[in-house]
């Protein structure tokens, strides 16, 4: 059987990861959250003291980031890999609202994204893979197969976060939620190096008013088409 590689990139809070989930169960591939990889940094900075609100040290991080172990390990009953970084499950505590608010900033590192690329360029070398992410079709897999680049208004993303992070008992409220979508948004897009830009060969995929099922539906015809596709090139 032909494998593909496919990259799910796009803005944040789009469902990006909840489909490329159901993606890579119904192809049978590994899925990587690469999202969840900056914000294991991100969490080791905040404990270490390199980064709060006001200032940065990025010398202090680079100089750490080859004590930083990340890992995948994969977990039978959620039926996902969850994050480790040095042999802790840091799954839940990197979705929190103070790793969301200083992750874009740690994403801008030129060493961080080096480190976390390589790691992800290895994991996807022998295909078969779903990774979603912001830079996964335009710098980590140029060559995928399969593109595609999530978005929605940032008024029904914030709301959807909003929910979730409402779900998991954190103190929120709206208006900072659709901040912090805006703010992300802004630098995950003007950053300099690897900004958030649509590959030339991406499908753009508008799911403001789209369910999780059509959506999904959808993406898996995609996938099927191009892997068809492949099985016929290789006859
Ligand atoms: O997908 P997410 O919201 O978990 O991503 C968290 C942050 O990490 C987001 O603000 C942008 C950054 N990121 C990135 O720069 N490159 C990636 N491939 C994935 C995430």
């Amino acid at each position: 059987m032909e494998k593909i590689t496919i990259a799910i990139d796009g803005y944040s809070s789009t469902g990006k990861s909840t489909i490329a989930k159901q993606l890579a169960k119904a192809l049978n591939y590994i899925y990587v959250d690469t999202g969840a990889m900056y914000r294991a940094v991100t969490l080791y900075a905040i404990r270490n003291g390199l980064i709060n609100e006001d200032s940065n040290d990025e010398q202090g991080l680079i100089a750490a980031l080859d004590t930083i172990e990340l890992r995948f390990v994969y977990n039978n009953s959620l039926g996902f890999a969850e994050m480790y970084m040095n042999d802790e499950n840091v799954e839940r505590e990197i979705r929190s609202m103070a790793v969301s608010q200083l992750v874009s900033k740690v994403a801008t590192i030129d060493a961080v994204r080096k480190k976390l690329v390589a790691i992800q360029q290895k994991l996807g070398q022998e295909k078969g893979i779903v990774m979603d992410g912001r830079d996964i079709g335009t710098v980590v897999f140029p060559g995928a197969e399969l593109k595609i680049f999530m978005t929605a208004s940032p008024e029904k993303r914030a709301t959807r976060r909003y929910k979730e992070l409402l779900d998991k008992g954190e103190d929120v409220n709206y208006a900072e939620v659709l901040k912090n979508v805006e703010y992300r948004d802004y630098i995950d897009s003007h950053r300099e190096i690897s900004p958030l830009i649509i590959a030339d060969d991406a499908i753009v995929f508008d799911n403001s008013d789209m369910g999780l099922a059509d959506q999904f539906s959808r993406i898996l015809d995609f996938a099927n088409r191009v892997i068809d596709k492949q099985k016929k090139d290789v006859q």
